[in-house]
């Protein structure tokens, strides 16, 4: 008798998993008058009582359309009507989608959300599982405050920034970094309680992370990186933690999610080293 022939296998088997998705909204995607019902309908009180206390209307647009977008897209991904979303926010300020016992009705058992909100612009990222981090600044900030970022980095990223051209080409630099370091921050919940200047980023000349060295209470490796420019001097950053064997790609959708339009589809990263 002979016997079947051996299968063949890659050493390591390579899994799929669900994409990392990503929401740019700029305030212009929703009028005012349209954000201000959404919000009135959707937003919880205390959503609400934020929203009423900022002085300029300008900063109040920015909210509305930034939580009228996170409840627009949680209620698509989790199957939880906008309005019966209930938010919660660790110590640390971090929000979470409260999970019903009997779990969410679309979807999966986990999801994972963050939300970022800059000049104008909005971005929201969702995972099915871990964590995530996003982080949207605009370059043309006339370099408000510039100086100060930089005195937060760890030391190697001072000598790269200190590298480029003043101007343009060094403001790109310290953007990069800030948008990564906010993202990671963001992602571990600890947003700025983390010493900026105890992980440090090595970064491709015009996209990418090289290398990650963690601060000492994680190990290296565990974390994805990805930087997108939705728009030109739209600066994003997304952090994610996934299993290193993972394929895993990465949707980008333009605008309100009125409707189910697909999104720009690219792979994530793989995870990266420590320098
Ligand atoms: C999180 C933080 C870095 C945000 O920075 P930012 O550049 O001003 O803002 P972004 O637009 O990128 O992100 C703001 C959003 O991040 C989310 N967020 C808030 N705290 C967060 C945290 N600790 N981790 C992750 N995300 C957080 C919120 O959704 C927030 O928007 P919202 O308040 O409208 O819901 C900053 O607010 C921070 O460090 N907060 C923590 C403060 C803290 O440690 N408090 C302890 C209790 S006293």
């Amino acid at each position: 008798m002979t016997s079947p022939a051996p299968v063949e296998r890659p050493e390591r088997e390579i899994r799929t998993t669900a994409p990392v998705k990503l929401w740019f909204c700029p305030n212009e995607a929703l009028a005012p008058a349209i954000a201000a019902v959404l919000a009135s309908r959707w937003l919880d009180e205390q959503e609400q009582e934020t929203a009423g206390r900022f002085l300029f209307d300008r900063d109040r647009r920015q909210y509305l359309v930034a939580h009228a977008l996170v409840r627009r897209v949680l209620a698509l991904e989790s199957g939880i009507p906008e309005a019966e979303a209930v938010l919660w926010r660790s110590s640390r300020g971090r929000p979470f989608l409260r999970k019903p016992v009997e779990g969410l009705p679309r979807g999966g058992r986990e999801l994972d959300f963050n939300l970022s909100h800059a000049g104008g612009y909005n971005l929201l990222g969702v995972v099915r599982r871990h964590r995530i981090g996003v982080d949207v600044e605009r370059l043309d900030r006339d370099g408000r405050g510039f100086d100060s970022i930089v005195e937060s980095f760890a030391p190697e990223e001072i000598a790269w920034v200190a590298a480029a051209a003043p101007g343009r080409a060094r403001d790109r630099r310290i953007l990069r970094l800030w948008t990564l370091k906010e993202a990671y921050a963001k992602a571990r919940g600890l947003g700025l309680g983390l010493s900026f200047d105890s992980f440090a980023f090595t970064l491709a000349e015009d996209k990418g992370v090289l290398a990650f060295r963690p601060p000492d209470d994680e190990p290296p490796g565990r974390w994805r990186f990805a930087e997108l420019e939705p728009e030109p001097d739209v600066l994003v950053a997304v952090t994610v933690m996934t299993g290193s064997d993972e394929q895993v790609v990465l949707d980008l959708h333009h605008g309100f999610p009125w409707s189910r339009d697909a999104p720009r589809r690219e792979p994530l990263p793989p995870s990266v080293g420590a320098p």
